[in-house]
Parts: structure tokens; C-alpha cells; sequence
């Protein structure tokens, strides 16, 4: 099944939650269902072009996430350094592009090398455009803008009379992305936990109840099926 640009979604959003509980479900540690996580990226991330999909952003790790164990914050940033190690190759020849948003300051510095080589690695390719959230948070992603912004008034290159809606989307991490049609949460919970504030003003939301590790192309593939009925008005009436 393939997406046409009319009916399909350009971008989508994953919260890739509930690693955790299908661990824990199975009396395995937390770090298992990040692994079995880690599988399910890979296959979502592979069928995207496939569907027609063109942008796919995903949240591995939020500002906050910091407060887990260290066990786990250190088995999750092991994971990262081992999935840009073992997926490059493969993306590169995908044809998709990989880019980091978040606030890059607080990783290791041989995390933040693997990802800067991946961007360069794959920075002339055009099917697929793949944007990890790593260390991202929309409310920080807002506020690191905004100090840029001000220093950019401050230094006398920006007006402060001409900020408008336009403005501050060109100093966000996201500044060459378009916003996402579609966020998918898996998991059960129905919330957005800090994720693309700003840029999913007009999205829609799909909560679904399977754990991210247990989430198929063909789950992918219904919720895809369903986008194409919905009523996208923009604050207008309906065409
Ligand atoms: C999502 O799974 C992955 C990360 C936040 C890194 P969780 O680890 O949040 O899984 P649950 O929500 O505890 O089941
Ligand atoms: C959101 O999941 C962050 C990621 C998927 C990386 P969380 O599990 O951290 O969110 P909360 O704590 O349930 O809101
Ligand atoms: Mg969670």
C-alpha cells in the first residue's frame, strides 16, 4: 500500500513508548524492551519510503528522561552509539537522510561524534529524511530559539517589529522540516510528553494501545489506512 501526496501523510511523528512495560511484563529488564524497541525502529524507519511516507521523526530520548536510573540512562545512550554504528550503512544505501534534533551539550562526546558522522555520512540523500530526537524537549527546543532570537535582536540583525508566526519556527531545531500531518503515540497513553510543541499545532494525533517493541508495519500500515478519511480543516469549514 502505497500513499498517494494527496490522501498520504509527508511527515510522521513517533512516540515510541511502553519499551519499559514490555520488559517488565516479562520479568525482563527495562533494557531489553529498549532493545526489542530498537528492532521495531528499524522496521518502521524501512518501510516509510516504501509507504510513501517522506519525512519520519522519532523520540528516543526527551530532556527529561534524564531522571531514570543510571543503569538505564547509560544502557539507552549504548544503545544509540550501537544503532548509528550498525544502521548507517544500510540507511545510507536507503537513501535516507538522518538528522539529530534536541540539545546535543549534554550527550558524550563520542555519542555526539557517531551522530555528527551519520549527518555527513548521509547528508546528500533525498528518499527519506530521518530525524532522531535525542536529548530533545519541546519546551527547551522553544527556549534555546528564543535565546537565539534575542541574540540576533540584541546584535541588531533582527527586528523585533517584524517577529511574527514565521519567526520563531526559522531558529528551531526543526527549522528545515515541515511540520508533522501524523503523530503516532504507542502505548496506551495519551499525552505528548514535551514532543514537537510547536510544530504539531495542526497535527493528528493517533494514541494507540500496543507497546512500541510489539508494533508492526502492519500496525503502521492500518493507522496509515485511517489518515486518509480524516477531515484536515485548519481552522476552516470543511471544502
Ligand atoms: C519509551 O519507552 C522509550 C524511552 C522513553 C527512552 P519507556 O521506557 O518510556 O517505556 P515505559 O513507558 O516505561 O513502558
Ligand atoms: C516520552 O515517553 C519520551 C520518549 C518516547 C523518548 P516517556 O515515557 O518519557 O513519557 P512519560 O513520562 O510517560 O510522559
Ligand atoms: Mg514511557
Amino acid at each position: 500500500m502505497r500513499q498517494t501526496p494527496e490522501t498520504g501523510p509527508r511527515h510522521v511523528a513517533f512516540i515510541m513508548d511502553g519499551n519499559g512495560r514490555w520488559a517488565e511484563k516479562r520479568g525482563r529488564p527495562r533494557l531489553l524492551g529498549h532493545r526489542a524497541g530498537a528492532k521495531r525502529v528499524r522496521e518502521i524507519v524501512e518501510a516509510c519510503p516504501e509507504l510513501g511516507v517522506e519525512y519520519v521523526t522519532i523520540f528516543a530520548f526527551s530532556t527529561e528522561n534524564w531522571k531514570r536510573t543510571q543503569t538505564e540512562v547509560a544502557g539507552l545512550m549504548s544503545l544509540f552509539r550501537r544503532y548509528i554504528q550498525t544502521e548507517a550503512q544500510t540507511l545510507l544505501e536507503q537513501g535516507t537522510r538522518v538528522r539529530f534534533i534536541g540539545d546535543r551539550l549534554r550527550l558524550d562526546a563520542k555519542l555526539r561524534s557517531l551522530m555528527d558522522g551519520i549527518e555527513a555520512l548521509t547528508a546528500h540523500n533525498t528518499r527519506c529524511h530521518l530525524t532522531i530526537a535525542l536529548n530533545y524537549g519541546g519546551r527547551d527546543e522553544v527556549a534555546r530559539a528564543t535565546k537565539r532570537l534575542a541574540r540576533d535582536v540584541a546584535a541588531g540583525r533582527l527586528d523585533p517589529e517584524s517577529v511574527d508566526d514565521n519567526t520563531l519556527p526559522r531558529y528551531l531545531d526543526t527549522h528545515v522540516l515541515p511540520d508533522p500531518d501524523l503523530v503516532i503515540r504507542t502505548s496506551g497513553e495519551a499525552r505528548i510528553s514535551n514532543f514537537l510543541l510547536w510544530q504539531s499545532a495542526y497535527s493528528e494525533y493517533e494514541f494507540v494501545d500496543t507497546l512500541w517493541p510489539d508494533f508492526t508495519r502492519g500496525h503502521f500500515e492500518e493507522i496509515l489506512g485511517r489518515f486518509g478519511h480524516r477531515d484536515r480543516r485548519f481552522g476552516g469549514v470543511k471544502a
